[in-house]
């Protein structure tokens, strides 16, 4: 699809989200639909993560975090784990050259080093490569969970009082934003998941604290780039008020 359908006309790229993140969901239900093993629905998920990505770029989004992978995910059964990790190594090398090209910027956000090896030297790799690129931060949320993430930040902040390095007044909301995995990035404007579940399955849960929600029914394999357009079209319908009066709601002007 070309960048200037009527879609992109519409939408005012003044307003856009800065940091959009995804919880890709509905993979299983996908292939359970088409009478497929689920891995078939995790294959046609990464499809539609190359869509989105150049949509993001496209449009002018500056980071884009994908959560591929949930700490609790380990438990489901080793063949899709499995299965999933050879995925995710298949996507990170053939995409680096288009990464390259394009100008986007890969990192990571989560346990890489519960990663297997070889998926971590190709992550490294294609970090490494693309580091000074700056059109778009295609940020990966992989072994990522909220409360694990939350945790090692407690524990480094506590380390450092410990050493003597912080004292107690030391700790504030910012010092706490950067021990977290996306100390570098500002928190999501948006957060869509696919796939209908109304819950955040601990993914940025201290990031989301203003952040705009959107549940779509789709399923992940599904989704469209003309769906992402109607979304972000809502998003800046949105009247963000972060817990203050707007002159639209207050009383005396
Ligand atoms: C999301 O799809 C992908 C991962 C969690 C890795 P699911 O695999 O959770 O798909 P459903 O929710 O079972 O349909
Ligand atoms: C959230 O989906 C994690 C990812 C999309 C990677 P899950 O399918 O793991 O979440 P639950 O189990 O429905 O809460
Ligand atoms: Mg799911």
């Amino acid at each position: 699809m070309k960048s200037n359908s009527r879609q992109d006309v519409i939408l005012n790229s003044a307003a856009l989200p800065s940091h959009v993140a995804i919880i890709m969901d509905g993979n299983g239900r996908w292939a359970k639909k088409k009478m497929m093993n689920r891995v078939k629905g995790h294959e046609q998920g990464s499809q539609i993560v190359r869509s989105v990505v150049t949509a993001c770029r496209e449009l002018g989004i500056d980071t884009l975090t994908l959560y591929a992978f949930s700490t609790e995910n380990w438990e489901r059964p080793k063949y899709e784990v499995t299965a999933l990790m050879m995925l995710l190594k298949k996507f990170i090398v053939s995409e680096r050259e288009d990464l390259l090209k394009n100008n986007i910027r890969l990192s990571i956000i989560g346990q890489k080093h519960k990663l297997p090896l070889d998926v971590q030297k190709e992550i490294d790799a294609t970090m490494a490569l693309t580091k000074d690129n700056n059109k778009l931060l295609l940020n990966l949320a992989l072994s990522y969970g909220s409360r694990e993430e939350i945790t090692t930040a407690v524990k480094q902040i506590a380390q450092k009082i410990e050493s003597k390095d912080l004292n107690l007044n030391d700790i504030t909301q910012d010092l706490i934003s950067e021990h977290l995995y996306t100390k570098a990035m500002p928190d999501p404007d948006l957060i869509i998941r696919t796939g209908g579940e109304y819950r955040l399955s601990n993914f940025l849960l201290w990031q989301a604290a203003y952040s705009e929600i959107y549940i779509s029914d789709t399923l992940w394999p599904d989704f469209t780039k003309d769906e992402f357009i109607k979304i972000l079209k809502n998003f800046q319908e949105r009247d963000r008020r972060f817990g203050k009066v707007t002159c639209s709601t207050s009383n005396d002007g």
